[in-house]
């Protein structure tokens, strides 16, 4: 078989195309990626090694280089991760969110229905239900929870959420969707909240947190996200959303404690900032339908995948250096400058 992974050189993406490389080696992989600032060819370096894989250079709302790539390699499944990601970004400039995030699907599954596949695969998030109050600990997101977004990201991938739906209605489009909860793991990009108190506390730099460090998210092991992707585009049923998580919710305090004790730092490095606009409070996910479905279940502890994501930061500090040398020091000064101060 052969698999387009759009947006491969970015966290998740990146993830899964070693995921596939390893759990289906019969099948080809082409990545297509426009690399923005947060898609680094350094990732797939050992991929490339791989004559199963390939890297094509292209923004997937580019109608024309997307029609050339789909003639040229008729692929059977196209699995859409490339996005703009960071919700602090969409609230700077909402634009490219919508640009990259709906038009970008819109031009994806507009080839897919021109040269023909057997599955459309859109990575969504569990930000499209919008949060949850943190005094009903009984309630979560499944796939029934109306959608009520809070930021132009969350807003961005729920309207292409809709648009998936809408070819599998009109156009009868082989697709399905995934909404996962927060993932962490190798290759985050240090713009996140995980990644970001890693590099910084060991560069043993004031860390920001926003408001009280209340917010809870619900945090997956990335390779658990990847595997799940894998189940449903070959083996989930079509025009059918399946949510993802692995009932670890953590408040970001808690999150930001457990990292500065693994790396032996003080708690005094914790600096609370100005919270970010609209910030949603908690997200959980309900996980039955992919397990009763599909038998899912995470395979990765919170413990056990903070201890092997803080030990892939410290043996690859070039991989994160080399981002926090570059333009993204610019956007950190802009972003938290002042809030530090
Ligand atoms: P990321 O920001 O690390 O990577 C995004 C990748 O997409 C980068 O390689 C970038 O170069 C590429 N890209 C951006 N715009 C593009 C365009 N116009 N054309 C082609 N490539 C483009 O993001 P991530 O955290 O890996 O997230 C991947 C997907 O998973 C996104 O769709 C995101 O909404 C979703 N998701 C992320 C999380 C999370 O916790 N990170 C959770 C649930 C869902
Ligand atoms: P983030 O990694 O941006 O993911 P998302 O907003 O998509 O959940 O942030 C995770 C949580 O951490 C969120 O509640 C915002 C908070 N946060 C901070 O407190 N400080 C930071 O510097 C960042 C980037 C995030």
């Amino acid at each position: 078989m052969k698999i387009i992974v759009t947006g491969g050189a970015g966290f998740i993406g990146g993830n899964f195309v070693y995921y596939e490389l390893k759990n289906h080696p019969e099948d080809e992989i082409i990545c297509l990626d426009k690399l923005t600032y947060a898609g680094n060819l350094e990732t797939l370096e050992d991929a490339m090694k791989n004559p199963k894989f390939k890297f094509v250079k292209a923004d997937i709302a580019d109608r024309e280089a997307v029609y050339k790539l789909f003639e040229e390699e008729k692929p059977d499944i196209v699995v859409n991760f490339a996005a703009e990601s960071h919700v602090d970004r969409s609230i700077e400039n909402p634009e490219i969110f919508l640009q990259t995030n709906i038009m970008g699907t819109q031009v994806l599954m507009d080839a897919c229905r021109k040269y023909g596949i057997t599955r459309y695969h859109q990575v969504s998030t569990d930000e499209v239900y919008g949060d949850l109050p943190l005094d009903r600990p009984d309630l979560f997101f499944t796939e029934e929870t109306p959608i009520h977004t809070s930021s132009p990201y969350s807003s961005s991938k729920a309207g292409a959420d809709l648009l998936v739906l809408a070819y599998y209605r009109t156009y009868k489009l082989p697709v399905s969707i995934t909404r996962c909860s927060n993932n962490y793991g190798p290759y985050h990009f240090p713009e996140k909240l995980i990644p970001l108190i890693i590099s910084r506390a060991l560069a043993d730099e004031p860390l920001p947190v926003y408001g009280k460090g209340e917010n809870v998210r619900d945090w997956l092991y990335v390779e658990d996200h990847c595997a799940a992707i894998d189940l449903v585009m070959r083996k989930g049923r079509v025009g059918e959303v399946y949510n993802i998580g692995g009932h670890n919710e953590k408040s970001n305090l808690e999150v930001v404690k457990t990292i500065l004790k693994q790396l032996q730092k003080p708690e005094s490095l914790i600096t609370y900032v100005t919270d970010r606009p609209g910030h949603d409070m908690r997200y959980a996910i309900d996980p039955t339908k992919i397990h009763n479905e599909l038998g899912w279940l995470p395979q990765t502890k919170f413990e056990d995948g903070i201890k092997q994501t803080i030990d892939w930061y410290l043996t690859h500090k070039e991989w994160w250096q080399n981002i926090l040398s570059g333009d993204y020091q610019n956007y950190f000064d802009k972003m938290y400058g002042e809030r530090l101060d």
